[in-house]
């Protein structure tokens, strides 16, 4: 692995301004820009203005409501997943900005092909062309020294449509599959503590222990809503139903690599009924 240390607190600039991007801004007291990272001269006049260390990429069609916008607006989402990354990179690279990507566990999907899930050297196989696009932007980011790190399912504490709690309760069908999931909050310390380290390459930032949804819509009704009602369904009945139309990901991903560059995330489980709590309070 390649460091770089700073000995002084990193000045970062994030780009994208989702959800992610202002968690990651109000955490790592970073400027947030709405600018379009496919356009390289605006992205080239900011960080001559700005002169961050380090630029986090939080900017990417996700698809509203879900992936499946990606499938019918695939020339948008090429623009911003992979295109966009590679602006970033081409004007970083020679400013010596160091580049922090928001990749996705998504490029994977089924059993890993060893045991304790899937690693960070492992090939793609990826099911929607929005996590095509992720796995392509990974596939040239990891030739360069930038740091990408490959999110899961974000678990929040506020709701939001993005967090996995919220869409969790508000799907009458859900499947029951074993996936890593990734606390946000962790997510925001995992980040710091490797861009502090100079960390580069793939990691994958998820929280030990796979869950299955139905473990945390158990905890849902016991937490937040006793009411609360769902519907167990196979995979195939998603798509039966109309309810789906491009692929789902589910996966396992394996975080030793993480837990090597001494970034120890607490237990999947314990931490989503630490979520629950805290969304309980907030809705009430
Ligand atoms: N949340 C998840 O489930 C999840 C899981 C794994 C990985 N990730 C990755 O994490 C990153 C952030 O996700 P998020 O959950 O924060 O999604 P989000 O709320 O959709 O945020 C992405 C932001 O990027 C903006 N954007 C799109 N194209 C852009 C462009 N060309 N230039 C500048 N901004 C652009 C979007 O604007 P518009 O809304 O106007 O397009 C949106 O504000 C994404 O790369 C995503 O792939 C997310």
């Amino acid at each position: 692995m390649d460091t770089v240390r700073l000995s002084r607190q990193p000045k970062i600039l994030i780009f994208g301004p989702g959800w992610l991007g202002h968690k990651l801004a109000e955490y790592l007291h970073a400027e947030l820009s709405p600018i379009d990272i496919t356009d390289k001269p605006a992205v080239v006049a900011l960080l001559d203005r700005v002169h961050p260390d380090v630029v986090v990429n939080a900017a990417g069609k996700t698809g509203k409501p879900n992936i499946d916008w990606c499938e019918d607006h695939k020339q948008e989402t090429i623009q911003s997943n992979i295109v966009g990354p590679l602006v970033l990179l081409g004007a970083c690279e020679p400013r010596g900005i160091r580049l922090v990507h928001l990749s996705s566990g998504c490029i994977f999907t089924g059993a890993s092909p060893h045991t304790g899930g899937f690693m960070e050297s492992d090939a793609p196989n990826p099911v929607s062309f929005y996590s095509w696009t992720k796995a392509y932007a990974d596939e040239v980011l990891q030739k360069f020294p930038v740091l990408i790190l490959r999110l899961r399912m974000p678990v929040d504490k506020e709701q939001n449509q993005r967090n996995l709690i919220t869409k969790l309760a508000g799907y009458a069908k859900v499947i029951n599959v074993e996936n890593s999931i990734t606390v946000v909050d962790d997510l925001l310390t995992a980040t710091k503590t490797l861009i502090e380290q100079g960390a580069t390459g793939i990691y994958n930032v998820a929280n030990p222990g796979p869950v299955r949804h139905e473990e945390i819509l158990v905890m849902y009704r016991e937490i937040v809503d006793p009411a609360h009602v769902y519907e167990l369904v196979g995979t195939e009945e998603l798509y039966d139903l109309g309810l789906a139309k491009a692929g789902r990901s589910n996966c396992v991903l394996n975080t030793t690599k993480l837990k090597e560059a001494g970034v120890i995330l607490p237990d999947a489980r314990e931490r989503i009924r630490e979520c629950l709590l805290a969304y309980k309070r907030r809705l009430s």
